[in-house]
């Protein structure tokens, strides 16, 4: 058995921020944004919370692949923008839902977290113990970063999706490479609050999101194509049988660089990151979705999925549609 997506869905908020409103905040232009990112817009959330992006996206993704919350055995919420520290986001998804019978937890792989969950819930399917999963990824990345630091504020974006995945004879996961990179965690972090007890007074810094851009770049430039290469590798198969190559939307600079690594086609890469910006976790997850509504994945199409973030961490699993 494979573990299959049958259904994806995704959720954005209402509000949406170009480039222009952006330079009202900081020192920066549409066509500085556009140049070094592809970023055009974002959705940033007002109403919204990390768990109601989530939660929309999830019931999107149960109507799509026609299963009810209550026969989902596994919730993943794949997130490092949850809403409460502690109950996690797949706990208050599961209530929202009504997904009694799912085991509900949730991973911190910043942009990979949803290849992460991908590689988790393939797992208990592949070896039965649970048949049905629900993944997410959901991010509200607007309440993370300092909106006075140019270099990032820009880069990010609110929003969700989630796919449903299930037991399969036929297409599904078939290889994965994933991989981590602690040794690498100043790249790119976002400290915790400030700890101010009797015993202990550290880190006066609030923790806004901090980020060394050329250092990631080259990390992705160089780490993506590889661990494609060594999916594919598992998998079988050459990259010109790809039909898609769902790269998780960091920077347009970076999906055509893997492009050309791979000697494939840019139009085999699709992008929203002029709409919807980086969304971290659920970037890929929405693109998956847009695609799937948009009715450009068809039935036996072999799709690559890649994410790559803080951790460091990457992935890229092969799949069949
Ligand atoms: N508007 C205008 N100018 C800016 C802005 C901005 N928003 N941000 C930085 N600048 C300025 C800098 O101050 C600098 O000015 P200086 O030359 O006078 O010192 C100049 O632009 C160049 O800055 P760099 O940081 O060298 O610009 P670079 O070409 O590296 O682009 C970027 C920055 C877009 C962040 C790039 O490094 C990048 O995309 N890195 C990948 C990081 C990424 O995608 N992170 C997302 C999160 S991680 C993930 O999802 C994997």
């Amino acid at each position: 058995m494979k573990a299959k997506i049958i259904g994806t869905g995704y959720e954005l908020p209402a509000f949406e921020a170009d480039n222009q409103y952006l330079s009202t905040l900081v020192e920066t232009s549409d066509e500085w944004i556009r140049e070094r990112t592809g970023i055009g817009k974002r959705r940033l959330a007002r109403e919204e919370t990390t768990t109601s992006l989530a939660a929309g996206a999830a019931k999107k993704a149960l109507a799509r692949a026609g299963v009810r919350a209550e026969e989902i055995d596994l919730l993943i919420v794949a997130t490092i923008t949850s809403d409460t520290n502690t109950p996690s986001t797949a706990c208050r998804v599961q209530a929202e839902l009504g997904a009694v019978h799912a085991v509900a937890f949730d991973i911190n792989a910043a942009c990979s977290g949803f290849l992460y969950a991908i590689h988790i819930a393939d797992a208990f399917i592949r070896s039965g113990i649970y048949r049905h999963a629900l993944l997410i990824g959901a991010e509200t990345l607007s309440k993370l970063v300092d909106w006075t630091d140019r270099g990032t504020c820009v880069l990010f974006g609110d929003g969700a999706g989630a796919a449903v995945l299930t037991a399969s004879e036929e297409g599904g996961v078939i290889a994965q490479s994933v991989g981590s990179n602690g040794e690498k965690w100043e790249v790119l972090s976002c400290l915790g609050r400030p700890v101010q007890n009797p015993v202990c007074q550290s880190q006066a810094e609030p923790g806004y999101l901090k980020m060394n851009g050329q250092e990631v770049f080259k990390f992705a430039i160089r780490t993506v194509p590889l661990c494609i290469e060594q999916a594919l590798l598992k998998a079988e198969l050459p990259a010109e049988e790809i039909t898609w190559f769902l790269l998780h939307q960091a920077n347009k600079r970076i999906i055509q660089s893997v492009a050309k690594r791979l000697k494939q086609p840019e139009e085999k890469f699709p992008m929203n990151i002029e709409t919807c910006a980086n969304t971290s976790a659920a970037s890929l997850p929405i693109l998956l979705a847009q695609m799937e509504e948009q009715g450009r994945l068809k039935a036996k199409d072999k799709v690559v999925l890649s994410g790559f973030g803080a951790g460091l961490t990457w992935g890229a699993c092969v799949l069949e549609w």
